[in-house]
């Protein structure tokens, strides 16, 4: 793989404990050991401004809750930024675009990216303004922080990644990548607790095979998520 291929994507979040142990594991520490993708976690309280590592403030106008301020996060992104050109500046928030699938393959695409984390009840709106180019959701309900979906974006994103995933795991025929929801599958043994595996995939007969799952994929979008066919 080309230097071209591989993606970097810094991750800046207020509680890198919810996020790093998962960065070692499975496919995601494979892409990292194999150098396919740098996944870089930074501590907003290393960019706070006072001793006691205060990243956050009560809202002006009063309400409930705490706001990340400006100071540590203009300070962690704009060091970032003197060190590569970053494509996009994402913060992970319940209000922005729902994550999608054709999203996913998009910045699959990119080469730099930062991920911004919330957590408390918010951000000054001043970075959002200045700094953020895209606002994610990972979908309607409300997480704790942003560490979660933050994770959940760079594993999408990284098994996309040329040479991540084996021919055995392959994103090919993924639910969504195709636009559809995926066909079910069955392995060994062909009959459990009298339960048999249908016919077609005994068969032997790959045309046959391939039909009746595109028909299964049909079926199950059309049951499911009728609004994927539109
Ligand atoms: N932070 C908290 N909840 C979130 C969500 N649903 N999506 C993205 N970021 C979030």
């Amino acid at each position: 793989m080309s230097d071209k291929e591989k993606i970097r994507i810094d991750i800046i979040c207020c509680a890198p404990a919810l996020i790093e142990p998962a960065l070692d594991v499975s496919i995601l520490g494979k892409a990292r050991s194999k150098g396919i993708a740098t996944i870089v976690v930074h501590n907003l309280h290393d960019y706070a401004e006072d001793k006691f590592r205060h990243i956050d403030d009560t809202p002006f106008g009063g309400g409930a809750g705490m706001i990340i301020k400006c100071a540590p996060v203009f300070s962690c992104i704009e060091k970032l930024q003197a060190e590569r050109n970053y494509d996009e500046v994402i913060f992970l928030t319940p209000d922005g675009n729902t994550l999608n699938q054709s999203v996913v393959t998009e910045l699959s695409m990119k080469r730099n990216l930062i991920l911004l984390a919330g957590h408390y009840k918010g951000i000054d709106q001043r970075i959002r303004d200045m700094l953020v180019t895209r606002e994610i959701s990972i979908g309607d309900y409300v997480l704790t922080g942003g560490e979660l979906p933050a994770l959940i974006l760079t594993d999408a994103i990284t098994r996309l990644l040329p040479g991540v995933l084996g021919d055995a795991e392959s994103a090919f025929g993924d639910s969504f990548q195709t636009g559809l929801l995926d066909a079910p599958y069955y392995t060994r043994p062909a009959e459990f607790r009298g339960l048999c595996v249908p016919d077609v995939l005994l068969s032997g007969d790959h045309a046959k095979i391939a039909r009746w799952r595109e028909y299964q994929s049909l079926l199950k979008t059309t049951e499911r998520r009728p609004d994927l066919l539109s």
